[in-house]
């Protein structure tokens, strides 16, 4: 169930397309479920802002279910009734509770296939149950329910009831199907409760139970921007714990932010206030030093990246250094060994195996071959004001501090750029090339202008 609008965010963005540990709450929900059945007998019942929640999970292979206006959750299975209808057994789960593991989803419908209840609901013990749905035991310690209660419509000591509906159910479809036109919205909200089921299905003589998640925090909802939070901090310790279990070390884990696909080697270590965003992957043997910003970027073993690093979808080989201060921007090939240092930012640019840029540099549209110096202050000038054009630096060149190559230009393997030149036509292989004004020395010039400048006493 995806299709509400989530009123409580008070977001112009709809609800399951907000982000917890990187990615939208829908998608951590799709991702489990496709791990306990095959994506084609995954349905997201959309509805609030539709085209943009399918788009965004589109490619995950599942199926969409339109349901245009937003009458509760009951509804939102009426609506479902034709996609359902071939199928014996349904599990519902909600798209704002993206903490919920595969494992629960297979305990859920393990307990439902033994026990075989016309529903059972996944239930959790909550210290502070408030603003969830109640469940109602038929007995003290019974296993079969009576109601589920929503917050608004519990009596005093139905609030006390800590044992909480997480909104995940299991139903045999054909009961479901059968009974699901007697909800009503007879209730505070003026919506078709799912959770009603439970009542209108007891009363139809059919067993209705629940199961506990083994962690409580697991089916937590994000119906507010203080739960989203709570839930992204959540899924962020638990990552840093597995890549911790993992092989990785990661000092004061609870100042990084590490998204939950982000893949990282045995012996790197991350150091504190790092972000890992993305699909990032990182070798083995890295270093990542304080203050680095890295988006889907791919990074090979034993690579140093020094405090301040930002990277953006950037392929940085092995036993390369980057930083302190270094920004590398899409389209960025960062070769093997290379370093590159302090305030350099690149775009679409390789840089070749063992090349330096230390220092200072724009590196825009550059193909650099191996083994290339790229002195302080070195500017690719890519830009004429309406196109983009190529500098292209062979092998072994050296490019003297504070010079300008002017795009489109090619230096030639081996060849030589004197300091503060602007290369403006090509350099061929092996050639030393200067490009500026030839200085002028004037012998005893500034004594001469002090005599000249003296006043008479
Ligand atoms: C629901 C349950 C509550 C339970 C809680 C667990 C009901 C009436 N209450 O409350 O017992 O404790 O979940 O988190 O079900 N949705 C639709 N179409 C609609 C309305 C909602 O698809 O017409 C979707 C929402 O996008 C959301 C999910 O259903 O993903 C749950 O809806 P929400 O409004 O968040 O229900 P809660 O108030 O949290
Ligand atoms: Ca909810």
């Amino acid at each position: 169930m995806a299709a509400g609008k989530g009123t409580r965010l008070k977001s112009k963005h709809p609800k399951v397309l907000h982000e917890v540990g990187g990615k939208p709450l829908l998608a951590h929900v799709i991702a489990a479920a496709t791990q306990v059945v095959p994506a084609q007998d995954v349905y997201a019942i959309v509805g609030h802002e539709a085209d943009l929640v399918q788009q965004a999970v589109a490619q995950t292979g599942i199926n969409f279910i339109l349901q245009r206006e937003q009458r509760g959750t009951g509804h939102a299975l009426m609506v479902a009734r034709d996609a359902l209808a071939p199928y014996d057994q349904v599990i519902v789960l909600s798209g704002d509770a993206p903490l919920i593991r595969a494992q629960t989803i297979q305990k859920l419908r393990d307990f439902h296939g033994s026990q075989q209840p016309a529903m059972t609901i996944l239930a959790a013990q909550l210290h502070d149950p408030t603003g969830y749905g109640r469940v109602i035991r038929n007995k003290k310690n019974s296993p079969d329910v009576k109601a589920i209660v929503e917050e608004k419509s519990a009596t005093p000591a139905q609030r006390k009831i800590q044992e909480i509906n997480s909104g995940f159910y299991e139903f045999d479809a054909k009961v479901l199907l059968a009974h699901i036109d007697e909800l009503t919205n007879d209730n505070p909200h003026g919506e078709f409760y799912l959770t009603d089921m439970a009542a209108i299905l007891r009363k139809a003589k059919q067993r209705v139970m629940a199961v506990a998640a083994n962690d409580p925090h697991e089916i937590l909802g994000s119906n507010t921007r203080a739960e989203m939070v709570d839930i992204d901090q959540r899924m962020r310790v638990a990552k840093c714990r597995q890549l911790m279990a993992d092989g990785v070390t990661i000092f004061y884990p609870q100042t990084c932010v590490i998204d939950s696909d982000v893949e990282i080697g045995p012996d790197t270590t991350v150091e504190p206030f790092v972000q890992i965003l993305g699909k990032t992957r990182i070798g083995s043997e890295c270093r990542i030093r304080s203050y680095s910003v890295i988006n889907n970027s791919l990074i090979g073993d034993g690579v140093l990246i020094r405090p301040g690093c930002i990277l953006d979808q950037a392929h940085v080989m092995k036993g390369a250094m980057l930083g302190p201060y270094t920004h590398l921007r899409p389209g960025t090939e960062i070769g093997e060994g290379a370093h590159v240092g302090n305030f350099v930012e690149t775009k679409k640019t390789r840089l070749g195996k063992g090349s330096k840029a230390n220092h200072l540099t724009y590196l825009g549209d550059a193909d650099i071959g191996a083994g290339v110096n790229i002195g302080a202050g070195t500017i690719t000038c890519n830009y004429d004001g309406e196109h983009k054009h190529t500098t292209v630096i062979e092998d072994s060149v050296f490019v003297g501090s504070d010079s300008t190559l002017v795009a489109p230009v090619k230096i030639g393997k081996g060849a030589y750029i004197g300091a503060a030149s602007c290369i403006t036509d090509d350099v061929p292989p092996d050639s030393l090339a200067l490009g500026r004004a030839r200085q002028i020395v004037k012998e005893g010039w500034t004594k001469a202008r002090r005599a000249s400048q003296r006043k008479p006493e």
